[in-house]
């Protein structure tokens, strides 16, 4: 299958920043079916992702930015390290910016591209961490894929680059005859396209279970544009010849990765089970015919803040609907299972939170079983609502959605608290355009959002109305059909 094609299915892109070589070949928009969604894709071998939940006992923050226009989803991991965050946070910022010059210098006439960033764990010990950077960009015709590999260490705030992890010379060498013994699946390999020094210019740089070392290239870099993202791997024995000290924490990280304070693998918790929660004390029989009924609703989560918003909901005896992304409950598997254990309903956004409307069927389809799935293993829920990212919705994704058994909810008051980032404006907002039966959109990844919601609450109590989930809201969810409301 075509990698580039692959790695759409799966909207598992990587992102870096093209030091030489700024064209990205166009693609065909791919119809096969798509790998896992948590799985990297190029043309050769990529390295294996760790469970996030390994850093669920750090304090590792996310910070976000999202748009509905252009569309924009980007998260990426802050960890209190001074150093550590501002440069996990500027290449994300810097890929954010430029995208949006790109999209100034688009035809006014088409649709604006969407961008798309998030992270994976690809390295985790008390000494070292390693996440790829991944992300996409796609303007309708042509999808630009990019991927960095950032290697740092918690306990003394150091970045490491590619030449702190390994020696370049040695590594060149090294990787020269490794090129050289796989041109059969690349013909147009050529590590002197990118220039004098080829491992600086890789943008990704990491391990294998066994050990060998990856050294991964964006499409165009060192292969003809259509071979896409290359990677070559050092076996270990030569990898091992070639690795600085950090190089070999890097390398123990992947082959044997702990948890950054220094205990194993978190066990699952075994997941609540399905239908009654074990304390859902926040939902209560209501007649919506009689009552005045509202929703509220939280997009994008869980996060490092969903927890606090969890008291502030339980204080007040208020049950609201989750609509979760798959990617963000395998990094939070425990604030997952702690929304459903309070009878919260929880429903799917998409696993990482592509807008649905460019993807085909398959891709779709993939997007919505991957989330179920991660519910079902790690909250113990199995959905029957959709938010579709961005509210975006087509016949389509009505159908992919019918026959996951899910229906589409979309909303009828935006508190524009992702735009505003103020938690008065998000109060005001949602008190201001609630009507009965609203369905009131706000989003847990914000801290500003989140501090809105006592506010929200007590302001529309006060007005007489009933808080409710979406499904007390709208009767039984019929699959594929959208509601906007409780009264369509
Ligand atoms: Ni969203």
């Amino acid at each position: 299958m075509n990698p580039i094609a692959a790695r759409i299915g799966g909207f598992i892109v990587a992102l870096a920043l093209l030091s030489g070589c700024a064209t990205q070949s166009p693609t065909t928009r791919a119809t096969s079916t798509p790998p896992p969604v948590d799985a990297l894709v190029a043309n050769g071998e990529t390295p294996a992702l760790l469970d996030p939940a390994l850093l669920e006992n750090i304090p590792v923050t996310v910070k976000s930015e999202t748009t509905y226009s252009p569309p924009v989803f980007a998260v990426w991991p802050q960890f209190g390290k001074p150093k550590i965050d501002a440069a996990i946070s500027a290449y994300y910022r810097q890929h954010i910016a430029k995208s949006a010059d790109q999209g100034a210098d688009s035809d006014p006439g088409k649709a604006p591209a969407e961008l798309n960033l998030d992270w994976h764990l690809i390295g985790s010990s008390p000494s070292m961490i390693g996440i790829v950077a991944d992300g996409y960009r796609d303007n309708g015709e042509s999808l630009q894929l990019n991927w960095r590999t950032l290697w740092f260490d918690l306990s003394t705030d150091t970045v490491y680059d590619n030449a702190g992890l390994v020696d370049e010379t040695a590594t060149k060498a090294a990787l020269q005859v490794a090129a050289s013994q796989r041109v059969v699946q690349v013909p147009s390999l050529d590590l002197s396209k990118v220039g004098a020094n080829p491992v600086a210019d890789a943008s990704l740089l990491a391990f294998s279970p066994s050990g060998a070392l990856i050294v991964g290239f964006e499409a165009c870099q060192v292969a003809a544009c259509d071979a896409g993202r290359v990677t070559i791997t050092v076996a270990k024995a030569e990898a091992d010849k070639v690795l600085r000290e950090p190089g070999q924490r890097a390398q123990v990280a992947t082959q044997a990765p702990r948890d950054p304070v220094g205990a194993n693998l978190p066990t699952a918790t075994p997941p609540a089970p399905s239908g009654a929660p074990a304390n859902g004390s926040t939902r209560v029989n209501v007649n919506c015919k009689k009552a005045k009924c509202i929703a509220l609703t939280f997009d994008d989560g869980p996060g490092p803040y969903t927890t606090k918003l969890l008291g502030y909901l339980r204080q007040s005896q208020t049950p609201a609907t989750f609509f979760m992304l798959g990617q963000q409950v395998q990094s939070f598997p425990k604030v997952a299972r702690a929304v459903a254990a309070d009878g919260h309903e929880v429903g799917v956004h998409t696993w990482s939170h592509p807008q649905l409307t460019r993807l085909s069927p398959a891709q779709i389809d993939r997007q919505l079983n991957s989330t179920i799935n991660v519910l079902q293993a790690k909250a113990g829920v199995t959905p029957t609502l959709l938010r579709p990212p961005y509210g975006a919705t087509n016949a389509t994704v009505r159908a992919e959605a019918k026959k996951a058994g899910l229906a589409v909810i979309l909303w009828n008051v935006d508190t524009l608290d992702w735009k505003t980032l103020s938690t008065s404006k998000t109060i005001a907002a949602a008190v201001h355009d609630t009507r009965r039966n609203s369905i009131i959109l706000v989003h847990d990844i914000h801290p500003t959002s989140v501090e809105a919601v006592p506010g929200i609450i007590s302001a529309l109590r006060a007005k007489g109305y009933t808080f409710v989930t979406v499904t007390q809201l709208i009767g039984k969810p019929l699959p594929g059909k959208q509601y906007r409301s409780g009264k369509s």
